[in-house]
């Protein structure tokens, strides 16, 4: 793995546009596996700013999302699907269809992740993947044990998820305890991956992964084996190596 140091979340944000926007130069029919969360926010914001700007195109480009929380709509703003249209799609020349989540509102949600699986096959697979880090390892909703071998499939989110997921719902009890999420095997066919780590929450867990062997109960630490990833992270995010 490749690291990246930068001073804070702003220089973090900038560094992951700059490397989603060179890809979308490089390759206009690029396929991009985007994340939600907290952390890529900023990075979403210089991508709009860029398209603005310099009208970087994404008219053949499709997106493809890590994950989604069963039962929500994609009206419902703390879906993940609300959430890229806010932050992203709305704002750029992304044709709608070309922009892919898992549908968690399907009553066969198994067999929808299968569907995801070929999707993501028959879109040639994912050239640039931009995962975040848990603060339990996680990449994806692929939870501390799951195996690495692991395909779009329905998880239980674990209580430390739903927990410091809790932030955008009223209660702890709104949060989902399902959704469905690409696996271990499928992030880790990606052409390329970068993980973007910030702040001093993340301090413990990003030591732990620099440091860790490659174990399923560290799920990010699968990575390690992967030819082309580039961890982007800040000074608070790195305080503790
Ligand atoms: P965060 O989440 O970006 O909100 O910290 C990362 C993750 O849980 O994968």
């Amino acid at each position: 793995m490749k690291i990246i140091e930068v001073a804070d979340y702003r220089a973090l944000s900038k560094v992951a546009s700059e490397i989603i926007i060179k890809q979308v130069q490089q390759k206009p029919n690029a396929v991009l596996g985007l994340a939600t969360g907290g952390t890529p926010i900023g990075t979403y914001r210089y991508l709009v700013e860029d398209y603005q700007k310099n009208q970087t195109s994404y008219h053949k480009i499709h997106t493809i999302n890590l994950d989604e929380y069963i039962g929500l709509n994609h009206e419902d703003s703390r879906s993940y699907s609300y959430y890229m249209n806010d932050h992203l799609f709305q704002d750029i020349n992304i044709p709608p269809e070309q922009t892919i989540l898992p549908n968690a509102t399907n009553s066969d949600c198994q067999k929808e992740s299968e569907k995801y699986e070929e999707r993501i096959e028959s879109l040639g697979g994912i050239d640039l993947q931009i995962l975040g880090l848990g603060e339990n390892g996680h990449i994806g909703f692929n939870e501390p044990g799951t195996s690495f071998a692991s395909k779009t499939r329905v998880v239980k989110l674990t209580e430390s998820t739903r927990n410091a997921n809790a932030r955008y719902f009223q209660s702890i009890d709104e949060v989902p305890t399902y959704a469905i999420s690409m696996g271990i095997a499928t992030i880790m066919k990606s052409k390329e991956i970068i993980l973007l780590v910030s702040g001093k929450n993340k301090a413990t867990i990003l030591t732990q992964l620099l440091t860790s062997n490659i174990t399923e109960e560290l799920p990010a630490s699968i990575l390690k084996t992967h030819p082309n990833v580039t961890v982007i992270a800040d000074k608070d995010a790195l305080s503790l190596t």
